[in-house]
């Protein structure tokens, strides 16, 4: 329609949008001057109807619309690569653990963080990767991630490509952030936007966040293939011939941004993708999970789950469907580079939330509660595409503390006092006596810079390398 005059193509558009029953966008048209027109008609078009209409009709008729992650079916919880017991599975894991290294040497692998969304549970204004997280320097969830990085880059004497992806409501204050921080010292950082869908009320009816504005959310986790392959990235890793993507979420600072382990159970396995795994703590606990459903391995959101299913216990009590997605990831090139390309269909999670918009006389909804539905792809549903998949067992407290919640679980305190356990347990670890509770956690802040270890065998070695160790007390940082 590039070549139609304005006025005949906003009036196709606008029959387009009538026909699927979403006339209401143009509602304030007759107020709208030619700008305003100009960009709501622009916003239009980007909408692909035919696809947002169904994925609101499987909104409205769930019963209509089984997926894969449909609850009637029978689960098992998904078979996975359990931590080391034996000295057997030790020495699988050193393997694992020098080949993932030499993938490293040998510059094979790229980082890749998703930071597109919302936190509208946390409600922080700003992006998520901007917040203060650190117990004693409050670092932002950015710099933890870029020292993480550096700290593998000096380790294995390349520079290594990170990629954060964005959206478009957080796109701007992200690039800032980074300009004024001088990119925490990361040479070769690259940004780009995630697609975005449009935000729908309780009725399937397309929002509007302005008089000449829909409301447009990011399409979620799931979006960032279409937009990585989309903004040419993948030729970017094949020239610089990096095989392997190490993907992570923002808002968890314990994670192992670069493992060498899961990088090399990854290319034993010859795993397409590979997840790290946690056990689920407690029934109601909001995390997505592995089964197994026919068969195959499969993701399901735990909001996709029944109340009998989530308590099932096996013989022993635990939970009969415990693995749960910790939110870390290896994904091929190449697999990346088809699931960009793939145009099938996936499942598309229907969120309620709290979304910008304005009522029938063009005011701004005040909202407390969520007023409206967002779709998201969901990262982990690409499962179904992966001919070789894996999932690796992880220990919680090393790896996973995700800030999601204002207050309670997922919150900033739990994870201020996740760091500080984990930090407490790797200096007891090397013989220094820390007064801690019953749950290990120390009376007081201390902080252990990336840029010294990330992990626990980085700190042994790192520690022991000192000749001289810092005294630890209140407020000990050590870089
Ligand atoms: P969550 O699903 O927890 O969403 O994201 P969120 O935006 O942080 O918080 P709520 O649900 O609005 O409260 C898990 C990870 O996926 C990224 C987030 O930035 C986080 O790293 N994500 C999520 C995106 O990059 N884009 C999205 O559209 C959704």
């Amino acid at each position: 329609m590039e070549n139609y005059p304005f006025e005949e193509k906003a009036k196709a558009i606008q029959e387009h949008f009538e026909c699927y029953g979403q006339s209401q966008v143009f509602r304030f048209w007759n107020d709208l001057d030619g700008y305003q027109r100009s960009h709501l008609i622009r916003q239009a078009e980007s909408i692909d109807l035919p696809k947002i209409s169904e994925h609101i009709r499987a909104f409205l008729f769930p019963e209509q619309h089984k997926n894969t992650s449909a609850p009637d079916k029978t689960f098992s919880s998904a078979p996975y690569l359990k931590l080391p017991e034996t000295e057997a599975d030790q020495s699988l894991w050193e393997e694992a653990y020098v080949q993932g290294e030499a993938a490293l040497h040998a510059g094979k692998v790229a980082v890749l963080t998703i930071a597109g969304g919302q936190g509208t549970r946390l409600g922080f204004e700003g992006p998520k990767g901007t917040l203060g997280v650190t117990p004693v320097h409050r670092k932002s969830l950015f710099q933890v991630f870029a020292e993480k990085i550096r700290f593998a880059e000096k380790k294995y004497g390349h520079f290594i490509h990170w990629f954060i992806m964005t959206s478009q409501r957080n796109h701007e204050e992200t690039i800032q952030f980074f300009k004024k921080n001088h990119s925490f010292g990361i040479q070769h950082i690259h940004f780009f936007q995630q697609g975005l869908m449009p935000a729908v009320d309780f009725h399937g009816k397309i929002l509007l966040e302005a008089k000449d504005r829909i409301s447009m959310q990011p399409d979620g986790s799931g979006g960032v293939f279409r937009a990585f392959v989309g903004g040419s990235f993948v030729n970017i890793l094949q020239y610089l011939n990096v095989e392997i993507i190490s993907l992570c979420h923002i808002d968890n600072p314990l994670v192992n941004v670069i493992d060498p382990y899961f990088i090399g159970f990854h290319i034993q396995q010859r795993s397409n993708l590979s997840f790290r795994t946690i056990p689920k703590q407690y029934p109601e606990e909001c995390v997505g999970l592995f089964v197994l459903c026919e068969g195959r391995t499969t993701f399901v959101e735990y909001t996709d789950l029944l109340p009998e299913q989530a308590l099932a216990c096996d013989p022993l009590g635990r939970l009969k469907l415990h693995a749960a997605n910790a939110g870390i990831y290896i994904f091929d090139r190449e697999f990346v580079q088809k699931l960009g390309h793939y145009d099938g269909p996936l499942p598309c999670h229907a969120a309620k939330k709290k979304v910008p918009a304005i009522d029938d006389n063009g005011n701004p909804l005040a909202s407390t509660s969520a007023n409206g539905i967002k779709f998201e792809h969901c990262l982990p549903d690409t499962l179904a595409l992966a001919s070789h998949s894996l999932l690796l067992e992880g220990k919680r407290e090393e790896i996973f503390s995700p800030i999601k919640n204002a207050h309670g679980t997922d919150s900033p305190v739990t994870c201020h006092h996740d760091q500080l356990r984990l930090f407490a347990h790797w200096l007891t670890k090397v013989g220094v006596e820390i007064p801690v509770d019953a749950s290990g956690l120390p009376p007081f802040d201390i902080e252990i810079s990336p840029l010294f270890a990330d992990n626990e065998r980085a700190f042994l070695e790192k520690w022991a390398s000192l000749s001289q160790k810092p005294v630890i007390g209140a407020g000990t940082y050590i870089e």
